[in-house]
């Protein structure tokens, strides 16, 4: 008889949990992998974290995602950081590689790359490049970004200042203009234009025009579910390529399960099938 593989013990924390694809998704690499895991989805709060994780990490569990909005005290519990981690000051992968050795790491950035270079055919390297927003889900992929080295890469937030601020912690890496909303007419059209604002998750749009887009543009939104239907509806209005950011989801888990059980799962089939309509 085959001996009983180690079970793998995870979890997500973070706050709301409930209704997080998380766990469907690492079932789905574990099953394809072979491995056994459990995967826990736990609320948490930023004063109860370092419990928690302590708790995992003493009962030999290997590690744990973070979600909003937990990533920041995440980077601050970690006790050694990759550099995008450190970078972006959040954290959304921890790998326990001892009780007290807490590994932070940042996929999110990592996740979309590979969802617009590998599933998509959107390249970034040379093309000119619009973030919409600066709030978390802007930080988290900006430093991956910037590493594909843009012709340009513009950041606008409706609140101007904190576009500034955002930009004013990367610009040691490259050439990163920070925007107001108003500015963007005359820097545009850009060949990707990336959604990450929460304005979805209101029923909103972020101010968009069509002439921020040329013919051959594509806008990505980091938004999925019912968060992208307004942008997904302007878009196919005005007939600009529109992607959601399921595929960036599940990218950014396969990144963390690599980095957890050093196996690179298959991700199209995950994607495929939670795409609105698919047999579950
Ligand atoms: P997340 O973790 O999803 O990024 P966040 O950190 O609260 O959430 O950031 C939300 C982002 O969406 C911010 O950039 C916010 O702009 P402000 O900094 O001006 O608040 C942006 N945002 C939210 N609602 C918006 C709307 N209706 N139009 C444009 N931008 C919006």
């Amino acid at each position: 008889m085959a001996a009983r593989l180690k079970l793998i013990r995870l979890a997500l924390f973070g706050s709301p949990v409930s209704r997080s694809l998380s766990p469907r998704i690492h079932g789905q690499f574990a099953r394809q992998s072979g491995i056994e895991i459990e995967y826990r989805a736990v609320e948490s709060t930023a004063g109860a974290l370092a419990g928690h994780l302590q708790e995992m990490a003493a009962e030999g569990a290997r590690g744990c995602n973070i979600t909003v909005p937990l990533k920041h005290r995440a980077c601050e519990l970690a006790t050694r950081l990759s550099a995008r981690a450190r970078q972006a000051g959040a954290v959304n992968t921890l790998r326990f590689d001892r009780e007290d050795e807490w590994f932070g790491d940042n996929t999110d950035g990592a996740g979309l790359l590979r969802d617009l270079r590998a599933n998509l055919d959107i390249p970034v390297e040379g093309r000119r490049v619009l973030v919409l927003g600066a709030g978390g889900a802007a930080c988290g992929i900006l430093y991956d970004l910037m590493q594909q080295q843009p012709a340009q890469l513009v950041l606008a937030n409706r609140t101007r200042e904190k576009a500034d601020g955002l930009a004013g912690r990367f610009c040691h890496i490259g050439h990163l203009q920070s925007a107001a909303f108003s500015d963007l007419e005359r820097l545009s059209p850009f060949d990707l234009v990336l959604n990450a604002t929460s304005a979805g998750h209101q029923g909103k749009l972020p101010p968009l025009t069509a002439t921020l887009f040329a013919p051959a543009s594509v806008c990505y939104d980091l938004n999925y579910g019912m968060a992208h239907e307004v942008l997904a509806q302007w878009c196919a209005e005005h007939g600009i390529a529109c992607h959601d950011g399921l595929g960036m989801l599940v990218e950014q888990a396969a990144e963390s399960f690599l980095l957890w059980t050093g196996q690179r799962p298959d991700t199209l089939p995950v994607i495929e099938a939670l795409k609105p309509g698919a047999q579950r």
